[in-house]
């Protein structure tokens, strides 16, 4: 497959050029290229190009949920979305604690070819916290897993923690957790504050939070090892990754479109939709979160995508499951507010979208230079476009989404795997 994308400004700088994708790679970059006889055009005119996004936090439910998502739907919203690798969360059922999952889930993403899928390992048997899984077995598989996590829930007892860390620098993988010490959070649904209790609802400290990230920083520092801290959404956590960074420890820290843009104002009924862990804060913490990864201090932008079907949304506040779709709306939640108000350019934009993502994590093949002879993966952004999201609309077998009926700025217009066209217009192609 051979594509032209005409008049394309590359990261959204300089003057625009045309770029011929051949073979799966930049075949060459200049004004006025001829067009092949076999190519597809793109009219680059006014869009920026991106290296794809990689997003390192996506729930795509299969094996044991497919009724909320499944490879191929989640596969779709992630090309739909711009992004050309995904890594899915151990979180399913069963758990992805062996390399007979793993390997399922990498074969299953290939076979689907939208996006590359990569699986996270489980870092405990069943998510249970108390045994180690054979992690180097999962490594050693056919999906060669580079990243394990047991999201949904905290890695809590710190000696498994440090095992863990000690068993993963060894191997050289890393481990990502979702920072959340258990004993503070017993039944809690949202944000410790005045907009919870005037619902009713048990509060979830930011302590509950920030008490993990300092440990497990301390923890990474003795093991000489690195740790990833998933979905950061506390000014705390700020801090604490920027004293941690400052001492020299190897952490790195991602931060959910829904936690730049929302906070628990929103917490006015009790609608399920805005169920999430960690939960909304408040707006001084989403400020705080977009000048840390304005800052670097925090590395990358994870959608968290977490489908969730009706009747698990549609029920009382405290029965909802935890989730929020996020996908297809990630880089016009990033426009919003990272690039609107002028914290990230568009070149910023391809470092904690896809740069970032893919050094964390180690892929080689993705987070390239848009360069002659790098793998085209690609995503083509219409900077000016604008769009209303409707949840039914959105590629998912779920549309809990939270940015229903809201206007959004920016919009994916073409993703490319490895030179294919995997969406366009809107469309899977
Ligand atoms: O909101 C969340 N949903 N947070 C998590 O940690 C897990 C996820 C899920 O699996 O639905
Ligand atoms: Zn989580």
């Amino acid at each position: 497959m051979t594509v032209l994308i005409t008049n394309v400004r590359r990261y959204g700088d300089g003057d625009p050029v045309d770029v011929l994708v051949s073979d799966g790679q930049i075949a060459e970059i200049g004004i006025g290229l001829p067009v092949p006889a076999d190519a597809d055009v793109i009219d680059g005119d006014g869009q920026v190009l991106l290296p794809g996004f990689v997003d390192l936090h996506t729930h795509l439910r299969e094996p044991g949920r497919e009724y909320a998502e499944d490879i191929e739907t989640g596969s779709a919203a992630a090309a739909l979305g711009g992004y050309t690798a995904v890594f899915a969360m151990a979180n399913t059922d069963p758990v992805a604690d062996s390399v007979v999952v793993t390997d399922h889930v990498w074969r299953r993403g290939q076979q689907v070819g939208l996006v590359d899928v990569h699986p996270v390992g489980a870092v405990t048997v069943g998510l249970a916290g108390k045994q180690l899984t054979e992690m180097g077995l999962m490594a050693a598989g056919q999906a060669g897993v580079r990243m394990f996590s047991d999201d949904g829930v905290c890695v809590d007892d710190p000696l498994v923690m440090r095992r863990a860390l000690e068993y993963a620098s060894g191997l050289g993988v890393l481990i990502a957790q979702h920072a959340e010490e258990p004993r503070l959070t017993v039944g809690a649904v949202a944000h410790e504050g005045p907009n919870a209790a005037r619902l009713g609802l048990a509060g979830w400290p930011r302590a509950a939070e920030e008490s993990i990230v300092a440990r497990d920083a301390l923890l990474a520092r003795d093991a000489g090892a690195r740790v990833h801290i998933c979905h950061a959404s506390t000014a705390g956590t700020v801090e604490l990754l920027r004293w941690a960074k400052e001492q020299g420890i190897a952490i790195t820290a991602e931060v959910t479109p829904h936690h730049l843009l929302l906070d628990d104002t929103r917490l006015t009924t009790y609608d399920g939709r805005n169920r999430v862990n960690p939960p909304l804060r408040e707006a001084g913490d989403a400020m705080a979160l977009r000048q840390a990864l304005a800052d670097g201090v925090i590395d990358c932008v994870a959608t968290d995508h977490a489908p969730h079907a009706a009747h698990e949304k549609c029920c009382e506040f405290a029965n909802a499951r935890p989730g929020m779709l996020g996908l297809q709306t990630a880089l016009s939640v990033v426009a919003q507010t990272m690039v609107d108000p002028g914290l990230l350019t568009w070149r910023d934009v391809a470092r904690v979208m896809s740069e970032n993502p893919a050094r964390i994590v180690g892929l080689p093949d993705q987070g390239r230079p848009l360069e002659v002879g790098e793998p085209a993966n690609l995503t083509l952004v219409d900077p000016t476009a604008r769009w209303t999201v409707e949840g039914p609309a959105l590629a998912s077998r779920s549309d809990n989404t939270p940015y229903e009926d809201m206007e959004l700025p920016a919009v994916v217009t073409a993703t490319m795997l490895r030179g294919r066209v995997t969406a366009r217009d809107g469309k899977i192609a």
